[in-house]
């Protein structure tokens, strides 16, 4: 077959063969005008910046240097879970919790799709690196895509452009991508602020470890390098070679007398991880810092211990809520520019608002364009509730010294949270690995606007990966069950179950929760040193409201101690609840899990 003449597809700065090929071939499926190599250069984030200010996509911020407002469709503000998929050769690989289709069914399907999709755009290739290019493994990925929203975010949010390609070289093993807008555009035919389609497809090919993405240009359907590549693939990956691809936040914690921690987290979307990730701690002496916000790649050091690292570069933050009370650390990491806000509000001074940032402009541009006042509560939220920052890491003050060491941090603890306003106590400590992999596969969580759905229904989240695990969610949770038998006991991280969220009879949230929860933090490494004492309870070890430091503050007796309360009526509810999700996993569902299931209710009497 003759090459196709698409300008720019023979200014190949790579001699891989297989990319080479791949990219020749995507090019001829989808039939762009032209075809870029990105550089990842402040140069080619000027152009196509440029570009997209042209476009009307990208609203230029006066009062932030070089970060820009953009709105996506009102059809495509979050991750879509149901058009999700995980295409392994035998359906029950995928497993009962994810979508599935047979491979070559989605291959024809989405190869439908791609034919002549980018018409009328630019095909972009952007090589990117999960994690410190100088690994002794890099992990790489490559992207095609038709967005240049994708291609700056990507700039962001990976470490992306010619280092990379020169580091591959030609031979090295990549995890291709492919994302389309899915909306191509006939001769003359003007283009929209916010391409993309109806019809949404989030592929993932875990046997050949391959991305296909299409109709979306929303973060978690598009930026292929984080959810797609960095948990689902990277899940499949984990467990082939006994690691661990998580859903967490890493963050360093230092105590006055300069002990160090680690701890990862991992809470569901929209339930606190960038916040704690960056928190302020508001005892005296302690200190937080951040290595990474979203993910952890997890793998055993040669001292038995277990080390993370963030394969990300950038922080994809939820906007709401965000403000200098919360969270400091984000608001001055913004400050530094650099920045895409999608779906927030803009003032008419050229900066940015969302609820629950200070100082209520009078009037205000919505993320839908209307010009809108904040008090008319009509008018609806300003900023959707799931709009988002995307932001550099080497700009926030706080980030550990150590955030891109090839090697990662050994972790002390791993916390896992979900928002409850029920049942879950504020924190409990697992007996055990295995007491800890039951809580961690039982988390759950009301649902948040991070994902199309129901905001608010309860439904249960195993370790925050629900829509995130690449294979099946038995399978998932009998490794984390193999990974604590690799492993010294005494070196595993100890586990913990927190709930920020719970509240009172009148609705308010028991505890306050942000630069308090270090208080929590403080218990937590005073476990781990065997400093502090804790309860034995039905359902984990848990603090008394003395034993937790309260000093300096201002908050009600009663609402510490019934947001630490173990509900032994409530507990008894969430048995049938836990039963339930059991019987939905099925027969790959571990033995161990039913064994602490029985042993749960025994203990709740
Ligand atoms: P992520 O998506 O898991 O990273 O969650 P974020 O840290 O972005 O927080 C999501 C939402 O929960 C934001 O609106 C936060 O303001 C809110 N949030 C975060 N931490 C807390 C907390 O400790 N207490 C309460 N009440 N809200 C919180
Ligand atoms: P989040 O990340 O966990 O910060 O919300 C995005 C997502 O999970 O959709
Ligand atoms: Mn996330
Ligand atoms: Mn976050």
């Amino acid at each position: 077959m003759t090459a196709l003449a698409i300008p720019g597809l023979d200014h190949a700065p790579t001699t891989h063969p297989g990319l080479l090929a791949w990219v020749q071939e995507v090019a001829e499926l989808t039939t762009p005008d032209a075809v870029v190599w990105c550089d990842g250069t402040q140069d080619e984030w000027n152009r196509l910046t440029t570009k997209l200010v042209d476009a009307g996509t990208f609203v230029p911020l006066e009062k932030r240097p070089n970060s820009f407002w953009c709105a996506s469709d009102p059809d495509d503000v979050a991750r879509v879970e149901e058009r999700t998929f995980i295409c392994s050769k035998d359906a029950s690989d995928a497993g009962p919790t994810n979508n599935w289709m047979d491979p070559g069914e989605m291959t024809a399907l989405m190869t439908d799709l791609y034919r002549g999709s980018m018409r009328g755009r630019t095909m972009y290739v952007i090589p990117f690196c999960m994690g410190p290019l100088d690994a002794e493994k890099p992990m790489f990925g490559v992207e095609i895509t038709d967005s240049e929203y994708v291609v700056v975010s990507m700039h962001i949010m990976t470490r992306a452009g010619r280092d990379v390609l020169d580091r591959m070289g030609s031979d090295a093993d990549f995890v291709p991508c492919l994302h389309s807008v899915g909306k191509p555009l006939e001769a003359g035919e003007a283009d929209v602020s916010w391409p993309c389609s109806e019809t949404k497809y989030i592929t993932h090919f875990p046997e050949t470890k391959t991305i296909w993405s299409f109709g979306s240009g929303y973060g978690g359907n598009a930026l292929l390098g984080k959810k797609c590549y960095s948990l689902r693939i990277a899940s499949v990956l984990a467990r082939e070679e006994g690691w661990l691809a998580e859903h967490m936040l890493i963050l360093k914690l230092t105590s006055p007398t300069d002990e160090v921690h680690y701890i990862a987290a991992a809470f569901p979307s929209a339930c606190g991880k960038t916040n704690l990730a960056m928190l302020e701690p508001t005892i005296p002496g302690w200190r937080v810092e951040t290595l990474g916000d979203d993910i952890a790649w997890m793998r055993f050091g040669d001292d038995g211990r277990l080390y993370a690292v963030n394969p990300e570069n950038g922080f994809f933050g939820v906007a709401p809520g965000t403000n200098w009370k919360t969270n400091p650390n984000a608001m001055r990491t913004l400050e530094g520019g650099n920045s895409i806000y999608t779906n927030v509000a803009r003032t008419p001074d050229g900066d940015v608002w969302w609820e629950g940032m200070e100082g209520t402009p009078e009037i205000l541009t919505s993320w839908k364009g209307e010009q809108i006042s904040p008090s008319d509560s009509s008018a609806g939220p300003a900023a959707h509730p799931n709009s988002r920052y995307c932001t550099p890491m080497n700009q926030c003050p706080v980030l550990a010294q150590e955030w891109d060491d090839p090697q990662g941090v050994p972790i002390s603890a791993i916390l896992f949270g979900g928002r409850r306003a029920t049942t879950i106590p504020l924190v409990a400590e697992a007996r055990d690995w295995q007491h800890g992999v039951f809580l961690g596969a039982t988390l759950s969580s009301e649902k948040t606007a991070a994902a199309a759905g129901t905001v608010g229904q309860v439904r249960r989240d195993p370790m925050a990966m629900l829509p995130f695990i690449g294979y099946n969610a038995g399978d998932y949770l009998r490794h984390w069950g193999e990974v604590g038998k690799q492993a010294d006991a005494a070196k595993l991280p100890s586990i913990f179950y927190v709930n920020w969220f719970r509240r009172g009879d009148d609705g308010r949230f028991l505890w306050p929760g942000f630069g308090e929860n270090s208080r929590v933090l403080k218990w937590i490494v005073e476990r781990l040193e065997g400093r502090a004492s804790a309860v034995e309870t039905a359902i984990g070890r848990v603090p008394t409201v003395e034993e937790l430091d309260l000093t300096g503050l201002d908050v009600r007796y009663e609402d510490v101690a019934d947001a630490l309360a173990i509900d032994v009526d409530e507990w008894r509810a969430e048995l049938p609840l836990i039963e339930e999700w059991f019987d939905t996993i099925g027969a790959a569902l571990p033995s161990t899990m039913q064994d602490e299931l029985a042993a749960l209710r025994q203990r709740l009497g």
